[in-house]
């Protein structure tokens, strides 16, 4: 994607630097800075603050940490601490347990003294692959888009996302954004309702800027909206990311998904989730039962952060003082509410025997 003019991906490594950089998502909109991550823990520390955060994108971040681990110390030994730290600073997305483990079985075969320039190698993989997924999804997700605008008649789409499934949150184009992008460029009149995704807002922080970046239309809404927005036919369909689906197509999202997909099905607004192959969680079945939803601080609930008037940022307490709050980051939706997953090789139920069949080679590989 380009911001005035450059091509940035979300994490990238400058030629021949052995460090990860990406930008600070903790001060966007209101600020653009790049930080250049030198070892695994910095790493660890920039995934675990959010400053660098989405499900395929921690996965990205993790692969470079492990690869700056093994820079630093390549026996197993520290490989195994490293893995296990940088796999501890968010529970939820599968992504990051995944790019962990295929660095780490990438290369604990290798003599030590291979194993960082290899381990770098496969982070730079996972990266490329990571973009060509989500062209990929975005591809096949212009279908649905190019449908919904010929049941309008050619007039405007009205498109729901909940959190940021964007570019931020990948390495390119986003998940859930990247139909978007793409019918946008295609000359399909779309807009998007962004929520605005309390606690963090990273609807209104992050979709809102990188839609906007992209001029593609959009209003910002409070996270109480969509169903009334549904009730009076201004969503044509919802496009939302995912952290991790189960191999029966049980969707974790961002907190607050699940009750727009109850709103959607409640009114006949088809409910779709896209997320790239590694996404998926082939060892889980029940979402509810097996997925670990991340419980962050209570501060994100009870303070929010912006601008004030004079420029400067701040953060300030909406609460009493002393209450106590709750922050599950994520919620579970059953399949029985998903209208189709949108996947790089295509879009498919939410149930089992459909993500066999459009992932053979990875159900196999998982015994499935
Ligand atoms: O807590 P976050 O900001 O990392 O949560 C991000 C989401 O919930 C996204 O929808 C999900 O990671 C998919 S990103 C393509």
């Amino acid at each position: 994607m380009r911001i005035d003019g450059k091509a940035y991906r979300s994490a990238w490594r400058e030629d021949g630097e052995h460090a990860l950089r990406i930008f600070d998502q903790t001060l966007f909109p209101h600020a653009f800075e790049v930080l250049v991550l030198r070892d695994a823990g910095a790493v660890a520390e920039a995934i675990r603050t959010m400053r660098t955060r989405g499900a395929p994108l921690i996965g990205a971040c993790g692969a470079y940490g492990l690869a700056l681990a093994l820079r630093d110390d390549p026996s197993d030994e520290a490989m195994t601490r490293a893995h296990a730290t940088l796999d501890a600073t968010r529970p939820t997305a599968v992504n990051l347990r995944w790019a962990l483990d295929r660095v780490r079985d990438g290369v604990a075969a290798l003599p030590p003294g291979d194993r960082a320039d290899a381990a770098l190698a496969l982070a730079d993989a996972i990266c490329d692959e990571d973009v060509a997924i989500n062209r990929a999804i975005g591809e096949h997700g212009l279908a649905l888009l190019r449908a919904a605008a010929a049941r309008r008649g050619g007039g405007r789409v009205n498109v729901l996302t909940h959190c940021n499934a964007g570019w931020l949150a990948t390495v390119d184009w986003g998940t859930a954004t990247a139909p978007i992008y793409m019918a946008h460029d295609a000359g399909i009149d779309i807009h998007v309702w962004v929520d605005e995704t309390r606690p963090r807002n990273q609807g209104a922080a992050l979709t809102a800027w990188e839609l906007g970046r992209h001029g593609v239309p959009h209003t910002l809404v409070a996270d109480n909206s969509g169903g009334h927005l549904m009730q009076h036919g201004l969503v044509d369909l919802c496009l939302v990311g995912t952290d991790r689906v189960t191999r029966d197509g049980d969707v974790c999202n961002k907190i607050g998904t699940y009750l727009k997909a109850l709103a959607a099905a409640d009114n006949g607004v088809p409910f779709h989730v896209c997320l790239p192959s590694p996404t998926i969680d082939w060892r889980v079945a029940d979402g509810l039962r097996e997925i670990p939803i991340e419980q962050r601080a209570g501060r994100e609930v009870t303070h929010v952060a912006g601008l004030l008037a004079d420029g400067r940022r701040a953060e300030v307490r909406i609460s009493p003082e002393g209450t106590e709050a709750r922050n599950d980051a994520f919620d579970v939706t059953p399949a029985r509410l998903v209208t189709g997953l949108v996947t790089e090789r295509g879009i498919c139920r939410a149930e089992r025997a459909a993500l066999r069949a459009m992932f053979p080679d990875l159900a196999a590989a998982h015994g499935d």
